[in-house]
């Protein structure tokens, strides 16, 4: 949407092929990854509102559908907005909207969530745009709402396995990097959310952290 900071919009044939991509990366294991942090990991239950930010192409949101309530993905692609509302058109609970995470989501969704998720996305913002996150996030949930980040893990980069330094290097949006150091804990705290839990995934590669709102 014409802002040059923003490097994880996914549009064209990546978004058409999103999923083959990610299950063709991971070998094939992409799908039992996200099915056992969906299911197992994210604490939802069937009076649950979820939040997706940035939800893609609905394969999230699809997994929890069936333990929650409501599903709410939020993007900003065009085509990636459009594969996700095909994809997700027969689960009733499963609403796509459009709309910029960085920005307020409005009166309307103020304190509505009992949980809210940004997946593979996060290191993609610049540390301005994570403030606006935090801030927007904190505001759409209620009170001990639970915010879960899946995405690269905090690390010395210079002491990476050279697999993940070509991915950083070659493949992945300049931010990703500066992502490795972000002080996560801290941040999340200056914005009232307590770091409860923290899953590693792939030698301490990943993480899947959860952020409880301080009641
Ligand atoms: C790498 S994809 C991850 C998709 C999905 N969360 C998943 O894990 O499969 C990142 C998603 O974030 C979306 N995105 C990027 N910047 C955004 C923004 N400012 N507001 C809303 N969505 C955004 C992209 O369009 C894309 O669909």
């Amino acid at each position: 949407m014409g802002n040059p900071k923003v490097s994880v919009v996914i549009t064209g044939w990546e978004a058409k092929y999103y999923d083959e991509l990610l299950d063709l990366i991971t070998l094939f294991q992409y799908g039992k990854f996200i099915k056992n942090i969906m299911w197992n990991e994210t604490e939802v239950n069937l009076d649950s509102r979820v939040a997706e930010l940035g939800v893609g192409n609905g394969r999230n949101a699809i997994l929890l559908a069936k333990r929650v309530k409501e599903v709410v993905g939020f993007d900003i692609s065009p085509d990636m907005l459009e594969k996700a509302r095909k994809k997700t058109k027969k689960y009733k609970n499963i609403k796509i909207v459009r709309k910029d995470i960085r920005e307020s989501f409005g009166e309307k969704y103020e304190n509505y969530f009992d949980t809210a998720l940004i997946s593979l996305a996060f290191h993609g913002f610049t540390n301005e745009d994570k403030e606006k996150i935090f801030n927007n996030v904190r505001k759409i949930l209620k009170p001990g709402g639970k915010f879960y980040i899946l995405d690269y893990n905090q690390m010395d980069f210079s002491r990476a396995p050279f697999y993940f330094k070509i991915l950083i290097d070659r493949f992945e949006c300049p931010l990703a990097e500066k992502f490795l150091t972000y002080p996560l804990k801290e941040k999340a705290a200056e914005h009232g959310f307590k770091m409860t839990k923290k899953r590693e995934y792939v030698k301490g590669l990943f993480q899947y952290t959860e952020l409880t709102v301080e009641k």
